[in-house]
């Protein structure tokens, strides 16, 4: 374990944000973690993830933990399906390159998703019709109020639309150490979104591998999403909105070119990036940020940017869509005061 004081966090949010921690606890092992946290009382902490998903405001006055325990192993298994255990530190990439290296279905679609294992359920990720829920099995975690270690099944975790207990209920109040998923070992693909079909149809092959399917979802989001290496940014910014069929027709009246998809309970999701792009922001830059070229729910930093910078370009695009679509846009990252 490493304790660092006065530590920057630059190399550890992908917004590349050069905020402080009071003190910074590097872990590698989840006993020393344990009882670190057993000793002392925390006032203000956060724990990080692969800091993919978080924007600092500013410095944080606080302790910040960071889990650094990686490790892969399979738990159970029949001839159908596979129990895949990974610690919370491991990058998420890995585990999917686990998944798709030893043919266990389920997360092709979810590959090359930055951030790591642990903050996956939080925000339950999702990508190309597939959400961590749908293969979830349960997460083992340390109640970091009642300081003891607890089992969460898929019923106790609320998962919603990047959203979960981890998010709500129990947010920061449980310091998440391993993640199980239950993969199939039957080839069974999602293949519906256009995008995918569109990548597909410039592959000629019979019968896809799921080696195949990696790499198409791998091509499709290095050509539409910003490096984070190249250019700090957080993935999508904002969630996409969900209207109701009033809404929808209404807007569809007024805006003809309005995309939408229905979700169950009859409404729609309107895609956040059509929204900004009609408000004029794809690829506008002010100062030191902009909205990404080629993705207009991408909010990247070009340089130098502070986090008020970020959150005030953020809050001009929300204002901005609000006024004209009566939509308010909820951000999706997760904002560190
Ligand atoms: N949609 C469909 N069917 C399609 C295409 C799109 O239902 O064939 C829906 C999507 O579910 C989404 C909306 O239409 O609700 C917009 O889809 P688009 O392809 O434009 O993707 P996006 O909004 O730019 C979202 C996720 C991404 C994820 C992609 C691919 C959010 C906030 N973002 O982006 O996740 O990679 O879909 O599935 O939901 C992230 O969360 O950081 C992120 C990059």
């Amino acid at each position: 374990m490493q304790r660092i004081t006065n530590a920057s966090l630059k190399q550890l949010n992908s917004f590349g944000l050069d905020s402080t921690a009071k003190e910074l606890v590097l872990f590698e092992n989840e006993e020393e973690i344990i009882s670190y946290l057993d000793k002392y009382e925390l006032d203000k902490y956060l724990i990080l993830g692969g800091g993919s998903n978080l924007l600092f405001l500013n410095d944080f006055d606080g302790v910040v933990l960071k889990n650094n325990c990686t490790g892969i192993s399979i738990l159970d298994q029949d001839n159908a399906s596979v129990i895949v255990e990974s610690k919370a530190g491991e990058e998420w990439d890995n585990l999917v390159r686990f998944c798709v290296d030893n043919e266990f279905y389920g997360i092709e679609n979810l590959g090359l998703i930055p951030g790591s294992v642990g903050a996956a359920p939080v925000q339950n990720i999702g990508a190309y019709g597939v959400e961590l829920k749908d293969v979830f099995h349960s997460l083992i975690g340390y109640d970091l109020i009642n300081k003891v270690k607890k089992e969460f099944h898929f019923d106790e975790c609320n998962f919603g639309y990047r959203e979960s207990i981890f998010k709500n209920e129990l947010k920061q109040k449980i310091l998440i150490t391993s993640v199980r998923l239950k993969l199939q070992k039957e080839r069974l693909f999602k293949l519906n979104y256009r995008a995918i079909q569109d990548e597909l149809g410039n592959l000629n092959k019979d019968e896809l591998t799921i080696k195949d399917v990696y790499k198409t979802i791998k091509n499709i989001r290095e050509s539409k999403l910003p490096e984070v290496s190249k250019l700090g940014n957080a993935g999508s910014f904002f969630k996409n909105p969900e209207i109701d069929p009033e809404q929808f027709s209404q807007l569809k009246s007024k805006f003809h070119g309005l995309v939408a998809f229905p979700v169950d309970g009859g409404n729609y999701k309107v895609p956040a990036s059509w929204l900004i792009e009609q408000c004029g922001f794809k690829g506008k830059k002010v100062g030191n940020v902009g909205c990404y070229e080629k993705q207009s729910l991408v909010i990247v930093n070009y340089g130098n940017a502070t986090g008020e910078e970020l959150f005030n370009f953020s809050k001009t695009i929300q204002e901005t869509v609000f006024e004209k679509f009566n939509i308010m846009l909820t951000p999706e990252v997760n904002i560190i005061q």
